[in-house]
């Protein structure tokens, strides 16, 4: 048996809402800043290098002796932080993985001809500051360290603020080519989020492609009024044309065959019996294709100026975050594909696209050689407490994770 359960037992309470069930690990509060000391100290455990880099990612190098440090190396590993209410599975298990299938090749025998890399990348989710995947965007060149350090999170603090308070640097963020250029390639596991794997009747898929997606802030502004003596002729009710730039936004991507949520809203004031001042909404989208995703991003905005208009508002849409479509190195993929086969006793396995974002995608724009394994989820519920996976496919992921660091390690 491999050392997965113990290890994810580990991982299971910290920063588990006892009320939901569900996680709260968001950047640089107290439940991620446990899960940085648990991933630190899991390292240490084993006798790897851990450094946190600038911008808050965290390395754990396994280097044997004689084996040349600057050697592309060969890394593996996801994130720790969620959404709020998020599933334990999302990001942990690529971590959890990683260190289970270091220790079945070590256990094996296996000593590697390069540098082999865990790696917990930083605020994954933007839970907090609202940007997706900031840690690897930042060492990327994809996030302006400024505007990074000028995001404004939920608890009115900014990026900059909340590193400070917590002893990071926020001057040390940005780019970070040199550490780049170490990598050789980076395989991220992850739970699968939908149910290709279940239909498919497979407990480890490899990934295609990442749709394009982006992350938009509609702002609509009217005027704050009694809720009983203003008539309704007479308000300007920013939550009116809220609603009706909801409901475009979901007619357009059912239309499309695409993807448009409005997961989060800030009303003003906020109160049971007053019209609203402001509605802040923040839309996700995502689509097949970027001439769908911008076809359906530019049908929301006019749904909701349209609205605007007829309700005696006005609205905003300022893009946040965007990411191009994103289709795996081939060679590699089809490397995977034949490693995890040939672990798997000659199992066929799938290979499958996905409309969630990841790390890896961000590091795969910046042409670095990436991969992803899959690992079945029966429900294919995720951003939820309800995401699953079997312990079973959990050790198949890890069984597969680790036949692909023995092929790629040597
Ligand atoms: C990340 O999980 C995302 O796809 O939003
Ligand atoms: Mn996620
Ligand atoms: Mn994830």
């Amino acid at each position: 048996m491999d050392s997965f359960d113990g290890l994810w037992s580990e991982l299971a309470p910290i920063g588990r809402h006892a009320g939901t069930g569900g996680y709260r690990r968001f950047a640089f509060d107290p439940a991620e800043l446990a899960c940085r000391e648990w991933f630190i100290a899991t390292a240490q455990a084993r006798g790897l290098d851990v450094e946190t880099d600038g911008n808050t990612n965290i390395w754990a190098w396994w280097v044997p002796p004689g084996v040349d440090p600057h050697a592309p190396a060969l890394v593996l590993g996801s994130h720790l932080d969620s959404v709020p209410d998020g599933g334990a599975y999302d990001g942990p298990l690529g971590v959890v993985s990683a260190f289970a299938a270091l220790d079945a090749v070590r256990d094996a025998g296996l000593v590697p001809d390069r540098p082999v890399v865990l790696v917990a990348f930083a605020d994954e989710e933007g839970a907090r500051f609202g940007i997706a995947c900031a840690g690897s965007r930042l060492m990327t060149g994809q996030l302006d360290p400024d505007k990074a350090r000028a995001l404004v999170g939920r608890d009115g603090r900014t990026m900059a603020e909340a590193m400070s308070a917590e002893g990071f640097d926020p001057a040390a963020l940005g780019p970070d080519p040199e550490r780049i250029a170490r990598i050789g390639e980076f395989v991220e596991l992850h739970v699968e989020q939908g149910r290709n794997l279940v239909d498919q009747g497979a407990a480890v898929g490899v990934a295609e492609s990442i749709w394009p997606h982006g992350r938009y802030r509609l702002t609509f502004r009217g005027v704050a009024d009694h809720a009983g003596t203003t008539r309704m002729q007479d308000r300007k009710d920013p939550m009116v044309a809220y609603a009706h730039a909801a409901l475009a936004a979901d007619a357009a991507a059912r239309e499309s065959d695409s993807r448009a949520t409005f997961g989060r809203i800030e009303v003003e004031p906020n109160g049971t019996n007053a019209v609203p001042s402001t509605v802040r909404a923040w839309l996700d989208a995502r689509a097949a294709d970027q001439p769908t995703l911008e076809a359906l991003v530019a049908r929301i905005a006019d749904a909701a100026g349209v609205a605007a208009s007829a309700s005696g508002t006005t609205v905003d849409v300022v893009t946040e975050s965007t990411t191009p479509l994103l289709s795996f190195d081939l060679p590699l993929r089809d490397r995977l594909v034949d490693v995890v086969a040939r672990s798997r006793a000659g199992e066929s396995i799938p290979v499958l696209p996905t409309a969630a974002g990841h790390d890896a995608g961000i590091l795969a724009t910046a042409g670095v050689r990436t991969a992803m394994l899959f690992v079945r989820n029966p429900t294919g519920i995720s951003h939820s407490p309800d995401e699953f996976a079997e312990p079973e496919d959990c050790h198949a992921g890890v069984a597969a994770l680790a036949a692909v660091l023995t092929d790629l390690a040597r």
